[in-house]
């Protein structure tokens, strides 16, 4: 909750009037998109407040960043380029010689970036199981760690970690704890309430909710921190900040994020239900399945959905589940997540040889069309027309 004009909001009202910002010259309730990349000076060669350098600053971006760090309840927030831009900034903002636990199944390109760049930057890391606490017990007591990097649900199987207690952990060897909630949304858990230290999302995906931005998002509880303030320095001279263009459209989709996050989890349970126990699947992964091995803990953490994130395994290997894909007529056959469209993926040929992902693994990113036509798709790729 956030005090704006002397009343208490929900998140949910704060995103859908973008905090209420307006133009400050015309009172339009949209305000203009600001695409100057130089900011001019007072007389006495004094900065704005918005700066002097789009590469740090931009009102377009400062609305975005700071509609996002009011839906996640943080101090402050960093836009940037891409999902992948704002996921290994703190990597890169790391001292020499830092080390780092990083969950086993996260999203690729994170995983390919370690190990294509660790060593080179000077930092190590060990990979554990997701939410296996022992394991992660295990890695901080040998290793003095700097930072505990978690996805959660996270891809491709949707496993869920606990982030109170990961961040309990952690904490007492001295290590930060970033959780990459990208398929959460701020709609479903708050991970700086739960304890997290930074929040990362690829903002290409549910924040945006449209499949036309690339974009990514850091937000800090704490923005004293000297590792964020070297997040801030990294991002000025790698020159990762997000577009103007980009930095609009995100704020004009987060009004919507609500809506659109709770209608995917609606459907997505709907369809997992309907896929669990369908003769054509193997198995399903879905938090909201009783079943799931996340569950229990997902039920605690996640408020008000499991996510819109679906995967299945059906019989036979990769031959047999593109034969699937192929047969989708609603599902567009697409990599990517969070668009109000629903997207059907075989998954292991997006992602490079860093993971270990079923050959027969479709994931599904629900969207918002009519669930019974999403099903009848479903069924009729699996076989039943
Ligand atoms: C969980 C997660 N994190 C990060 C990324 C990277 O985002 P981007 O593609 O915007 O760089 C993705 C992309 O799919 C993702 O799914």
């Amino acid at each position: 909750m956030a005090k704006y004009n002397n009343m208490t909001l929900d998140p949910e009202t704060l995103a859908a009037q973008a905090l209420g910002w307006e133009d400050e010259v015309t009172g339009a309730v949209i305000p203009a998109i600001s695409l100057s990349t130089t900011f001019t000076r007072g007389d006495d060669y004094s900065a704005r407040d918005n700066g002097t350098y789009l590469r740090d600053h931009g009102p377009t971006q400062k609305h975005a960043e700071a509609v996002i760090c009011e839906l996640e309840g943080g101090t402050d927030a960093l836009a940037f380029g891409s999902g992948m831009a704002a996921c290994t900034a703190p990597f890169h903002a790391l001292e020499k010689g830092a080390h780092m636990a990083v969950s086993s199944v996260i999203y690729h390109g994170v995983l390919s970036w370690l190990k294509h760049f660790a060593e080179q930057r000077g930092i190590s890391y060990t990979l554990y199981r997701a939410g296996d606490l022992d394991r992660l017990a295990h890695v901080l007591k040998q290793k003095p760690t700097g930072l505990v990097w978690l996805e959660t649900p996270s891809n491709p199987t949707w496993a869920i970690t606990d982030i109170r207690a990961t961040s309990e952990l952690a904490h007492s060897h001295g290590a930060l704890v970033a959780v990459d909630s990208t398929v959460a949304t701020p709609v479903l858990t708050r991970p700086l309430e739960l304890g997290a230290d930074l929040v990362c999302h690829a903002a290409t995906k549910y924040l945006n909710g449209h499949s036309d931005v690339l974009g990514g998002m850091l937000v800090t509880g704490d923005a004293s921190n000297p590792l964020w303030k070297r997040i801030r320095q990294h991002r000025l001279y790698a020159g990762s900040m997000m577009g103007a263009m980009d930095a609009y459209l995100l704020v004009r989709g987060m009004r919507t994020l609500y809506l659109r996050v709770r209608r995917q989890c609606d459907s997505a349970l709907a369809i997992a239900k309907f896929l669990d126990g369908h003769p054509a699947v193997e198995q399903v992964f879905y938090p909201g399945l009783e079943s799931d091995s996340g569950h229990e803990i997902a039920s605690r953490q996640m408020q008000g959905g499991y996510g819109g994130m679906i995967s299945i395994l059906v019989p036979g290997g990769r031959d047999e589940a593109i034969e699937v894909a192929k047969r989708a007529r609603l599902f567009k056959r697409a990599t990517s997540l969070g668009g109000v469209e629903s997207l059907i993926e075989h998954r292991k040929t997006s992602e490079s040889d860093v993971t270990d992902t079923a050959q027969n693994l479709l994931r599904l990113s629900i969207g918002i069309e009519s669930v019974d036509d999403l099903m009848a798709d479903l069924d009729q790729m699996l076989g039943n027309s």
